[in-house]
């Protein structure tokens, strides 16, 4: 399976950073990257960000995605507007949409049903936070994440869907799992999925502190197939430095 990197850039960079950010990754990178690669902007600068990577091998995605394909919902952006933008992805469900916007497993499994209808690339992450995790929780908490995630996708779901395994501890902490505690969690998720999907097939990235120092080894990880990076995405050459290391 070919790996793949993919930034998520958050509530960061105005127009001009975004390209120049952008920019930077696609002239580091030459034509032919070894691992796949995505960059998600703000919804500000998708277009931007589309413009700069336009017949370069860097995929745009989307940081969320609401379910409705349009009407009044005000503030809301769509699967239709996404793909119309020129993404290809989207994250769903990540830590910081289910801890300052609400969102729930209920309304992931909504997002990711939409984002599948419209042919984008769903992320979809799951992750424990640091309490659950001390109590013995994380496997319990991941798999009802995974189970009422992904319900009741449609057959060919797992042939586009990504699962980003994100320990809500390691985001943004400097503390990141170790490879090890990173394998145990992303294999169990492996065994989860051919009941879930239909196949065991599907691409799990790690995320949670990824930089250029730990990104080699939490990737040499055999259920590892990638990496979601938050804050060492948003400077080109540490982005560079983790894509060379998949
Ligand atoms: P971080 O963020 O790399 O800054 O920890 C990862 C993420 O939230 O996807």
């Amino acid at each position: 399976m070919k790996k793949l990197i993919a930034g998520n850039w958050k509530m960061h960079t105005t127009l001009a950073e975004a390209r120049e950010l952008a920019r930077g990754i696609v002239q580091g990178l030459g034509e032919a990257p070894r691992p796949e690669v995505a960059v998600a902007p703000p919804y500000t600068a998708l277009a931007a960000v589309a413009d700069v990577l336009a017949g370069t091998p860097v995929h745009l995605a989307a940081q969320d995605v609401f379910w409705e394909e349009k009407g009044a919902f005000t503030g809301a952006i769509s699967p239709l507007m996404l793909v119309d933008v020129g993404c290809r992805l989207v994250i769903v469900g990540h830590s910081e949409r289910r801890q300052h916007f609400g969102e729930t497993d209920a309304t992931v499994n909504r997002k990711v049903k939409a984002a599948l209808k419209a042919g984008l690339a769903p992320i979809v992450c799951v992750g424990e936070t640091l309490a659950q995790r001390e109590e013995g929780r994380t496997l319990a908490v991941v798999e009802r994440q995974i189970r009422e995630g992904l319900a009741e996708l449609p057959a060919d779901a797992g042939a586009r869907l990504v699962i980003a395994y994100e320990p809500v501890w390691a985001i943004g902490t400097g503390r990141t799992a170790t490879p090890a505690q990173a394998q145990e969690v992303h294999a169990f998720i492996r065994t989860l999925l051919p009941g879930v999907l239909g196949t065991a097939r599907v691409r799990i990235l790690y995320g949670g502190s990824v930089t250029p120092d730990n990104a080699a080894a939490l990737l040499a990880e055999p259920d590892i197939d990638g990496a979601l990076v938050g804050g060492a995405s948003l400077m080109a050459a540490s982005f560079l430095a983790i894509i060379a290391a998949a």
